[in-house]
Formats: C-alpha cells, sequence, structure tokens
C-alpha cells in the first residue's frame, strides 16, 4: 500500500468498545450493529454468548464453545464505507482487569444506559478509564420502548454523578407506551416510533425546529412537552462543542431502544460522523508515532489461549497502531530486541477468523502464539527501536494456594498454569523456601474459572486453598532478609522472580514497617 492508500485505510477505521453495567443492553445493540453490518443476519445470534451478567454456569458452557466467545471478542464489519472495530468488554466486574487493558487500544467509547435505571456503578468504573485515557465517549440511552426516567434527569446525572457535560443530539418524546419517537435536532428531523413495520418513518423539521404540514403530532400533548424541553435544551443548555467531544469532556447523547432496534442507526451514523479515526500514539522511546507512519508498529492488549477446542492455540491480541501490516512479515519485539516473523495472524470477524491479508493502524490482529508474547509488549518493523508505554497490571488482592489434585501429573498442572497465567488474569506467586504455588486474582470468579480451565483444557484436577484478602507488596531485593518472613506474611516471588510479601492486612504491613522502618514496600511491580 503506498502512503495515499495508508491515509485512506486508517481514515476509515473506527475502533471502540461499549461500555456499559450489565444488563444495559450492551449484547443487543451490538447485535444490531452486526446486522446494520450485514455480519448477522438475525437478531439473537450473538446473544447466545451473552456474558454481560451471566450466571457462573453460563459463563462456562459458553467458554466450551470456544468458538463464538472469541469471534465476538473482536468484531470487524464494513458499513458506509467505514472499517468498523468493536472490541468486546466482559460485563463482569471480576474481569474489570481484562477490560481495562481492552480500553487502551480504542479510539472511542459507547456508553449504554438502560434509561430506567440510570447510572449504575459499573458504568461509573468503566467511565472513569476512559475519561482518564481522554477518549471520546457517546453515550446511547436504552430501553425507550419501557417507561424511563424524565430525559431531563437523566441527562443532568452525566454531569452530577460523571462530571462530563452532556449535548444531546436527540429527545425522547415520551417513553414505554406513549413512546412517539425522537426530536432529532441534529438531523432536523422527526423519527417516528413504529415498532411493529420494519421501515424507518421521519417527518421533517423546518430551520425553525417546526413540523412540517404534521398538525396531529404536533398538537400532542406529549410531543409539545418533549420540544419544549429541546427548546430549552438549545436555549440554556451546552453548546455543541467538537474539541470537548475528541477530549472526552462532552458527551453527545441518544436515546433509543437496542430491542425493537429503534435510534440505532440514527445513532450509527452521527457516531461514524464523529467518532475519531485512529490518531498518534505516545511511545516511550521517542515523541508520539502517527498511525500513517511507514514504520508498522502494534501493542498486544490480551492473549486467550485455546480460544478453538479443536486447536490448541494461544492468541496474542495486538492493536495496529501505525503502519500497515503485510503477512509473513518480520517484526522486532521490543522486551527482547528479538525477531519474530508474523505469519499467522488472523483478523476477527463476527462469524469466521478469516485469515488477514492486510490490516492497518486501528485495526486487531490476532497473532498465534507459542509463548513469545507477553500483555504489553510492542512489535515493530524497522531498525529504529519503539515502544509503547507498559500497561497497568492491578494488584491482586484475593489469594490461593494452588496445587494438582494427582501429583503423577505434575505436567499438565505445569504447562496449564505457565498458560493460563500468561493470559493476564491471574497472577502466579511462588513461595521463597518451599515454592509452592499461590494464585493471585481480583475477583473470586477468576479462580473458578481458572478450575474450570484447567481441568478442561489440560485435564488437571487442581486444589484450590483459600488464604483470603491479602496486601500484596514488593520490596528491594537488595533489602531483602528470608527472616523478615513471619506468620502474618507470606514471602513470595512474582513471575519475574521479584521478591514480594503477602501481609495478612493492613495491620500486619504496619507493624512489618515498624520493625523495620528503612525497608521500602511499594504497592506495584
Ligand atoms: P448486556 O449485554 O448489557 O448485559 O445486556 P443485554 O443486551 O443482554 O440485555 C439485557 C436485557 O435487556 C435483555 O433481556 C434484553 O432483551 C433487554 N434489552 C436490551 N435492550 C432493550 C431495549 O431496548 N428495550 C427493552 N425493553 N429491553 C431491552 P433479558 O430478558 O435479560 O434477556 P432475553 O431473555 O431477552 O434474552
Amino acid at each position: 500500500m503506498n502512503k495515499h492508500g495508508l491515509q485512506a485505510a486508517v481514515a476509515k477505521r473506527r475502533t471502540f468498545a461499549i461500555i456499559s453495567h450489565p444488563d444495559a443492553g450492551k449484547t443487543t445493540i451490538t447485535e444490531q450493529l452486526l446486522l446494520f453490518g450485514g455480519i448477522v443476519r438475525e437478531a439473537g445470534t450473538v446473544k447466545a454468548r451473552k456474558s454481560g451478567n451471566f450466571a457462573k454456569s453460563d459463563w462456562m458452557e459458553i467458554e466450551q464453545k470456544r468458538g463464538i466467545s472469541v469471534t465476538s471478542s473482536v468484531m470487524q464489519f464494513d458499513y458506509d464505507d467505514k472499517r468498523i472495530n468493536i472490541l468486546d468488554t466482559p460485563g463482569h466486574e471480576d474481569f474489570s482487569e481484562d477490560t481495562y487493558r481492552t480500553l487502551m487500544a480504542v479510539d472511542s467509547a459507547v456508553m449504554v444506559i438502560d434509561a430506567a435505571k440510570g447510572i449504575e456503578p459499573q458504568t461509573k468504573k468503566l467511565f472513569q478509564i476512559c475519561k482518564m485515557r481522554g477518549i471520546p465517549i457517546f453515550t446511547f440511552m436504552n430501553k425507550l420502548d419501557r417507561d424511563s426516567r424524565a430525559p431531563m434527569e437523566l441527562v443532568a446525572q452525566l454531569e452530577e454523578v460523571l462530571g462530563i457535560e452532556a449535548y444531546p443530539m436527540n429527545w425522547p418524546i415520551g417513553s414505554g407506551r406513549i413512546f412517539r419517537g425522537l426530536y432529532d435536532r441534529y438531523n432536523h428531523r422527526v423519527e417516528v416510533f413504529q415498532p411493529a413495520t420494519a421501515g424507518r418513518v421521519f417527518k421533517k423539521l423546518t430551520p425553525d425546529g417546526q413540523l412540517e404540514n404534521d398538525d396531529e403530532l404536533a398538537s400532542d400533548e406529549i410531543y409539545q412537552e418533549a420540544k419544549e424541553e429541546m427548546d430549552l435544551i438549545s436555549e440554556a443548555g451546552n453548546q455543541f462543542d467538537a474539541q470537548k467531544i475528541a477530549q472526552g469532556q462532552q458527551t453527545p447523547v441518544f436515546f433509543g431502544s437496542a430491542l425493537v432496534n429503534f435510534g440505532v442507526q440514527t445513532f450509527l451514523d452521527a457516531y461514524l460522523e464523529m467518532a475519531p479515526a485512529p490518531g498518534p500514539h505516545q511511545t516511550t522511546t521517542a515523541t508520539e508515532i502517527e498511525p500513517t507512519a511507514e514504520q508498522f508498529s502494534a501493542f498486544i492488549f490480551k492473549i486467550q489461549a485455546n480460544m478453538n477446542p479443536h486447536h490448541r492455540d494461544r492468541i496474542a491480541f495486538a492493536r495496529i497502531c501505525s503502519g500497515e501490516f503485510v503477512k509473513g512479515m518480520d517484526v522486532t519485539l521490543s522486551r527482547t530486541e528479538k525477531s519474530v516473523r508474523l505469519s499467522n495472524v488472523t483478523e476477527f470477524m463476527a462469524n469466521t477468523r478469516e485469515n488477514v491479508e492486510s490490516a492497518v493502524a486501528g485495526d486487531i490482529i490476532g497473532l498465534y502464539d507459542t509463548g513469545n508474547f507477553q500483555i504489553g509488549d510492542t512489535i515493530h518493523t524497522g531498525k529504529a527501536a519503539l515502544a509503547y508505554p507498559k500497561l497497568p497490571q492491578f494488584t491482586p488482592e484475593l489469594f490461593m494456594r494452588v496445587s494438582p489434585k494427582n501429583v503423577m501429573k505434575q505436567k499438565s498442572f505445569h504447562k496449564g498454569i505457565q498458560q493460563l497465567v500468561q493470559e493476564g488474569a491471574i497472577q502466579l506467586y511462588t513461595t521463597y523456601l518451599t515454592n509452592q504455588y499461590i494464585l493471585g486474582a481480583v475477583g473470586q470468579l477468576q479462580f473458578e474459572v481458572f478450575k474450570f480451565r484447567m481441568k478442561n483444557e489440560y485435564n488437571s484436577d487442581v486444589l484450590l486453598e483459600p488464604l483470603g484478602h491479602k496486601t500484596a507488596r514488593w520490596i528491594d531485593p537488595e533489602q531483602l532478609d528470608e527472616k523478615m518472613s513471619s506468620a502474618r506474611n507470606i514471602l513470595v516471588k512474582d513471575r519475574n522472580g521479584a521478591p514480594l510479601f503477602l501481609f495478612e492486612n493492613k495491620f500486619a504491613e504496619r507493624w512489618f514497617q515498624d520493625k523495620y522502618p528503612d525497608v521500602q514496600l511499594t504497592s506495584k511491580l
């Protein structure tokens, strides 16, 4: 691809994630988007994998059918001359670390809110991550086909609870049984709610925002109320500010119903106009790198093992930040400075994993991994060194001692642990003297998933012995004296061999600090 071709290809990319609290409608809206992209033909296809508010058993059953869950962790499709990459984020809070890293790989986010419930805890958390990154956030108020909170209240909540300016792009005319449609000030039209018909019906607005030739709707009280509110917002509300939107300080707000596919396409069309194409990325080696730079570069934000039960493979998900990927290219792995040939690579369509021909900045590629890659790794072409900032790791708070049920099956036990740990959801520690394995995770569910996968994928039954909550604190190896280990802490090594203490609680940590005032403890490596 020449420079011009690369520029055009990058400009077409829109890479985003949908953030929401479980049950707000993320799966349903994703599915509608795939319908528009011609990827699925019927609503209900993605639903099968629903991972939002899953019960444990659901999740495991679904994970067994890995094919489905994986193809939907990155979905790519074309719509309206754009190439869209949707990165899925697990809904359960025990997977927040995975979600966090995925949000590092997107250029914008869509925040779906249940209009009957307003902002819920998980939305708030995920919003904070997007805000910290300063990426544009677009809001979709969902489930307007049901009785909803007053739209004024929903918009006010965005400002009060999340601290982001809201700019309503359209406004609901009633909701639930009295839902009439959307007053769409962006497109100068009223979109009429007709759930029973397949087509979309619009009524034009005059330049000053009045309905053209429609006395019936114009005299409808519910319409009038919505129109008054919209007028009020136009006069006294926030001004549309493209720059603020680009920096995540103002969120365009859309209303609709994913379930009955109302307002979703209106949202998508406006979103694609306004959402950014891939931009420059900060590196630790130079200043910034442009997405259209000749040098290919990408970082790995996720590793997943055994995605297809028929092939024992492991895939590293890489977000391309610059240049063009060409199959079979040689790249440098920044961490080791070794050369790696990228010959076995896939991209992600919703239904199949097609073999990648070429991909550019903004795209996600899946690299078949035999143990070369780690989360946070940078790969690049060219002689000039290049690395992206490390991805943050959450410090685990829950710990379990782990051992094989059958001591004769050490080999599969070790293999399973090494591979699953590499995915990043659980951390592995080894005790100093006895070389026992301890696992750390952010949430309980991680352990259950681990146990299940050890059995199913590695044929290894494991024993997990809860150690409860601990405070993990790293210590400078120079300052370490093994005698510092006591009944109130466990001295372990992390997987890089760095020593740390797992303290029973804050008191135990304080007691330790009082006893060894010169020792520096840190909460992160
Ligand atoms: P999630 O991925 O964010 O967890 O949410 P999901 O799309 O699975 O939606 C959660 C529930 O909300 C589903 O109902 C879904 O049908 C419903 N839903 C989503 N969007 C809308 C909407 O616009 N209007 C209405 N009325 N409902 C909506 P469920 O009963 O939990 O699942 P199912 O039995 O329908 O599959």
